[in-house]
């Protein structure tokens, strides 16, 4: 898939078929999530990946959306290792890059997902529930599956709108 078509036909995917997605898709997604770019290339993301049904369904209990989590076959945790950070924003900036490589490699893939954001609210309780190291801050989560439909709809402001200067 050509890249411009890749940004432009993603959309967030929230409904999935019941069919597991294969390990070596996921590490894919990770794989390409590890390389966006980051500041000094210190690579502050961490994973977590939890295909267990009965640890999706203690992750969906986090979140006021935990249907897509319930269905989900995959969710993939998405931490800022606050121990390899050199800069607060740039860091977090390069964690942002990271989902969305994730988001457009499930793409690429032919899977559906959707970055869930609600859930940091309890990002303690999700830290916890993953056993993952205090260092660990947690950015995401991101749900994978196989699209139960591919036509989600989405919109944005024209180009124009958001140009403040053009020199
Ligand atoms: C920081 C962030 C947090 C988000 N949190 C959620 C969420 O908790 N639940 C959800 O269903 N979608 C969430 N989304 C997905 C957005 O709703 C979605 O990207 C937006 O509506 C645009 O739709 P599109 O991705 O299909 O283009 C989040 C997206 C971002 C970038």
């Amino acid at each position: 898939m050509d890249i411009l078509e890749g940004i432009y036909t993603r959309r967030s995917v929230r409904k999935y078929t019941g069919e597991p997605v294969d390990r070596p898709m996921v590490m894919e997604i990770l794989k390409a999530g590890s390389w966006a770019p980051s500041g000094l290339n210190n690579q502050p993301w961490r994973f977590v990946v939890a295909c267990d049904r009965g640890k999706r369904s203690e992750l969906a209990k986090l979140t006021r959306y935990s249907r897509i989590l319930e269905d989900a076959p995959v969710a993939i945790a998405v931490f800022l290792d606050r121990s390899a950070m050199y800069n607060e924003t740039k860091d977090h900036q390069a964690i942002g890059a990271c989902l969305q490589n994730m988001l457009l490699a499930a793409h690429a893939l032919g899977l559906g997902a959707v970055w869930l954001g609600e859930i940091l609210k309890n990002s303690t309780a999700v830290a916890r529930l993953l056993d993952v190291p205090e260092s660990m801050e947690l950015m995401a989560v991101v749900a994978v599956g196989h699209p139960a439909s591919r036509d989600q709809r989405s919109e944005r402001r024209e180009t124009g709108e958001l140009l403040l200067g053009e020199f």
